[in-house]
């Protein structure tokens, strides 16, 4: 493809994809914690789309604030008031738009997948030829569902029949249209206006342009990975698209020098950012956008949320953490959960069945065992005991508790917030704090212990005795 040819892209999304039995949008189900028309749009622009129009329709709001949310100005959308068929959105996209650059690249927004070097490919190869046609094939042992290549005797393509059109003999063969063509823009506009709905869905199809360009010269054609080019048209075909991202994912990021234990069992979002040298255990989920630094340890079935997890922090198994930060070198877990604004310094811990929320724990703390610490404020070298829990709530608002530097809590403390305890004091096990404590001081606050001696010895010889009785 020479430097300067511009070529644009117009994608197809204004069906509601009534076979998903969804109240949502079919281009808006997520692959992999980003939206598949998203990934048709980034397929298309790093190919190198000069231009980007998306057909949208059904639920347009949603989708353009999506495209709009993402892509700005890089991304025209244009509606399609009624879903006439694939010719038809095209017509509309022609109509909506201007400048479309010599060749045009038409892809649904349901087939998620889709290699940008195969569309760079596809429009180099219809360039080199001067068609006005270019079209991307597959084999596909069950092709039931798409339209079938259409082959003269000497091989080359002439059409596209839609399967509810097909002949039983055409409906054998299992060379499917997956839906990536390269059309020179000028024969585009005049092909779409020619289109008529005389067909099983009585709709316009995009696909009969095919048979209009190979009336009027060569078609190009390259084949293409099904894997690659499956169209989503229920929930099991994104499942299986999911599973076909998550390896891809998996398998890029342990090439890069990312440990992978499984490749299948990573379920690494796009958006989120793995370094090299970091460790990603067996049923691990990277959801939205997570950061993942360098020597990181995130052990089996952590469940971790836009989370940044800087270098050298381990995570042992079965830990949730969202909108969180962990400090290098710091260790969570096993069990413990993370919510939001918690944010972890370097060296501290976490431990098993702690839950945290809005909290800064200070650079070496530690709170290891059973304690619940919410809207908290902690130091330094703060230790916290088993069973620790930061009282915050007040039935109407929440309250802060801080613990400066070197403050030792022993076991089973409840902090009643507002509290202050000052650096270096520490509070005695099982006390509740309901005043500020000063810096270096001990707060105790339980009642005293009284022993009595041999009273259990007597007690129990009453109660046997009473129980002989009855
Ligand atoms: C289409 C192709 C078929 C191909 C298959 C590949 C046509 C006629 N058929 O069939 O040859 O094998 O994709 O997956 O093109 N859309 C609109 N407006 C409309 C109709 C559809 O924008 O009026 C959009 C849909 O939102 C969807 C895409 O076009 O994203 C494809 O439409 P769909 O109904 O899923 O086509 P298929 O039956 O899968
Ligand atoms: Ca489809």
């Amino acid at each position: 493809m020479s430097e300067n040819a511009t070529w644009s892209a117009i994608i197809l999304a204004a069906g509601q994809g009534k076979r998903m039995k969804s109240d949502q949008p079919k281009v808006l189900h997520e692959i992999a914690g980003r939206p598949m028309i998203s990934w048709v749009v980034m397929s298309a622009l790093a190919a190198g789309a000069t231009h980007c129009v998306v057909v949208v329709g059904a639920a347009r709001e949603a989708v353009t604030r999506e495209l709009s949310t993402r892509f700005g100005s890089r991304v025209q959308t244009v509606v399609q008031t009624t879903q006439r068929g694939t010719g038809d959105a095209v017509r509309c996209a022609i109509e909506g738009t201007s400048g479309l650059g010599e060749r045009v690249v038409v892809l649904y927004g349901d087939c998620p997948l889709i290699p940008h070097d195969l569309v760079r490919t596809l429009v180099a190869k219809a360039e080199v030829a001067d068609c006005d046609l270019g079209l991307v094939t597959a084999a596909q042992n069950d092709p039931t569902g798409y339209g079938r290549i259409i082959r003269d005797e000497h091989g080359a393509v002439i059409a596209v029949r839609e399967d509810r059109d097909c002949t039983e003999a055409e409906r054998q063969i299992r060379e499917i249209n997956p839906g990536l063509y390269a059309i020179r823009s000028e024969f585009l506009e005049e092909a779409v206006s020619q289109l008529a709905d005389t067909n099983a869905q009585k709709e316009r199809y995009l696909t009969d342009v095919v048979e209009l360009a190979s009336r009027r010269g060569r078609i190009v054609d390259l084949s293409g990975d099904i894997e690659d080019l499956r169209g989503v048209n229920d929930r099991v075909d994104l499942a299986v698209c999911h599973a076909r991202a998550r390896r891809l994912i998996s398998a890029k990021l342990a090439r890069s020098g990312v440990g992978i234990a499984e490749l299948d069992s990573a379920f690494i979002d796009i958006e989120c950012e793995v370094d090299p040298g970091a460790f990603i255990g067996p049923q691990v989920h990277l959801r939205g956008h997570c950061i993942v630094r360098a020597g990181a340890f995130i052990d089996a079935g952590c469940i971790l949320t836009d989370v940044v997890v800087e270098p050298h922090a381990v995570l042992l198994p079965y830990c949730v953490a969202s909108d969180s930060t962990i400090g290098a070198g710091a260790q969570i877990g096993p069990f413990s959960h993370l919510r939001p604004q918690t944010e972890v310094g370097s060296g501290a811990k976490v431990g098993n069945f702690t839950e945290t929320k809005k909290t800064q724990i200070g650079e070496g703390s530690k709170v290891n065992h059973l304690s619940y610490v919410g809207d908290g404020v902690i130091g330094r070298e703060v230790n916290i005991g088993a069973g620790t829990i930061f009282c915050n709530y007040d039935g109407e608002q929440k309250h802060t508790t801080v613990l400066e530097d070197e403050v030792f809590v022993g076991s089973d403390s409840q902090f009643v917030a507002p509290v202050t305890v000052g650096k270096g004091a520490y509070v005695a096990s099982g006390s509740t704090i309901t005043k500020d404590v000063p810096e270096d001081g001990l707060a105790l606050s339980r009642t005293r212990q009284e022993n009595k001696p041999g009273y259990a010895g007597r007690l129990r010889a009453r109660l046997r005795a009473m129980k002989k009785k009855r």
